[in-house]
């Protein structure tokens, strides 16, 4: 085998093996593999062998044209997983800063048609071009700062055609750029204007007319609703999932963020793979999820933003088996940071998970929670070589050092995309 990139003496190679056929829960959270004096091996696009340097070192053939790293002082990861962003969208919302610091509520914002639905304006009156450019400019930070794979959402779309622009955009964008994105389609994210008046009829134009184009042109994995007070309810929120369902989407939920309406015992219900915010999940809800395996993909860095005091309660989900996975909900209003890094350090400080257990959550499980773990979120054997480094004498340092973009080198499908 022809060994085309080699990554040696690492101070630690950190990843979760074993876990690409169930997400880990539990204690199994915490369980991380740490090899110190490590390296990778790379055949291609793919991981040829893992081991301690001197293990590796003689078990393969390197030659002339064998890139060698010497990785000495950095830490390896897996590249990193973000499992729940909108990273394409019209606009910006630096102008309601001020009134957040008036104290106006979030969901106050939109109710005035500011908020998502000053989103949904600016994305319409987008071009594609120009959400495509701004979606590759939001992968090349992403991609700086260690990400490799994320989901990408829709929802500032909000008519059939502007949503449908939207996931062609996502397309685009994974097709022009390293960061592989997996697309889902959120047509259920607000009421928009036109609809004010008859949510329910908005819903018939998601069930009847989106959702089996956004089907038949294969441009989404997954279905996401926004299953919030004022938004969509349980009920909404069932209608629109089991019609994604039975075109064969998997599917997701914004559920529990500020009113608890039980949109987590609805993500159990319907067997989705992954329930998300869940800052006011109930003891139900946790327990449904845990019984039937949906991942919880916790949100810290929106919450901090959101200037919200109370966080999900990832300890009672990780004690109760929930397996917890976290993401940037990367998006123009609630959540302007697409770094993973940040929420390294939010989820240890205020979620109060442990460095371990916070690495499986960026990188297996949030694979799991996007239907990538056969291929990415951990460095085995066969799996696509994608690899963060970091600066950083071993794998603590990532949630005490905090501000700072620790990546030194990313490599993707065997390639090196980001040197510092
Ligand atoms: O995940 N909660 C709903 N949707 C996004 C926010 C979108 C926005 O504010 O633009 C979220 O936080
Ligand atoms: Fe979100």
């Amino acid at each position: 085998m022809e060994i085309t990139l080699l990554i040696k003496n690492a101070n630690q190679v950190v990843t979760s093996r074993g876990a690409s056929e169930k997400p880990l829960s539990g204690t199994g959270q915490k369980a991380l593999t740490v090899i110190e004096d490590g390296a990778v091996a790379v055949c291609g696009e793919t991981i040829a062998l893992v081991g301690s340097t001197a293990e590796v070192l003689d078990k393969i053939q390197v030659d002339d044209s064998t890139k060698v790293l010497d990785a000495s002082g950095k830490v390896v990861l897996p590249g990193l997983v973000d499992p729940h962003t909108h990273v394409v969208f019209g606009g910006s919302r630096e102008h309601e800063l001020a009134l957040k610091l008036q104290g106006v509520p979030y969901l106050e914002i939109l109710a005035r048609g500011g908020g998502i639905l000053s989103s949904v304006e600016a994305t319409r009156a987008a071009s594609k071009e120009e959400l495509i450019a701004g979606g590759i400019k939001s992968c090349q930070q992403m991609l700086a700062q260690g990400t490799t794979t994320a989901e990408a959402k829709s929802g500032y779309g909000l008519t059939t055609k502007a949503e449908i622009k939207t996931l062609e955009a996502i397309k685009a964008v994974d097709r022009a750029q390293p960061v592989d994105l997996i697309p889902t389609f959120l047509g259920a994210h607000a009421v928009p204007k036109e609809y004010k008046e008859n949510p329910d009829g908005y819903l018939d134009v998601v069930i009847k007319d989106m959702l089996p184009q956004v089907v038949e042109k294969n441009l989404a994995r997954y279905c996401d609703v926004f299953c919030e007070e004022g938004i969509f309810s349980v009920e909404q929120s069932r209608r629109v999932l089991m019609a994604a369902r039975n075109l064969g989407l998997g599917l997701k939920m914004h559920a529990d963020e500020i009113s608890p309406l039980g949109g987590s015992e609805l993500a159990a219900e319907l067997g989705a793979v992954s329930a998300d915010h869940l800052l006011v999940i109930s003891d139900q809800g946790i327990e449904n999820m845990a019984a039937a395996g949906v991942i919880g993909v916790i949100l810290p860095g929106t919450t901090f933003y959101l200037c919200e005091d109370h966080y999900a309660p990832a300890r009672k989900m990780i004690e109760a088996g929930v397996p917890v996975a976290l993401a940037t909900d990367f998006n123009p209003g609630s959540s302007p940071n697409n770094n993973l890094q940040l929420i390294v350090n939010i989820a240890c400080l205020y979620l109060r998970m442990t460095p371990p257990e916070v690495i499986n959550a960026i990188t297996i499980n949030a694979a799991h929670a996007i239907g990538r773990s056969e291929q990415v979120g951990s460095l085995e054997e066969g799996k696509m070589a994608d690899l963060a480094l970091f600066a950083a004498p071993n794998y603590d340092y990532l949630a005490y050092r905090y501000g700072t973009n620790l990546i030194s080198t990313v490599i993707k499908k065997g390639k090196i995309v980001v040197e510092v």
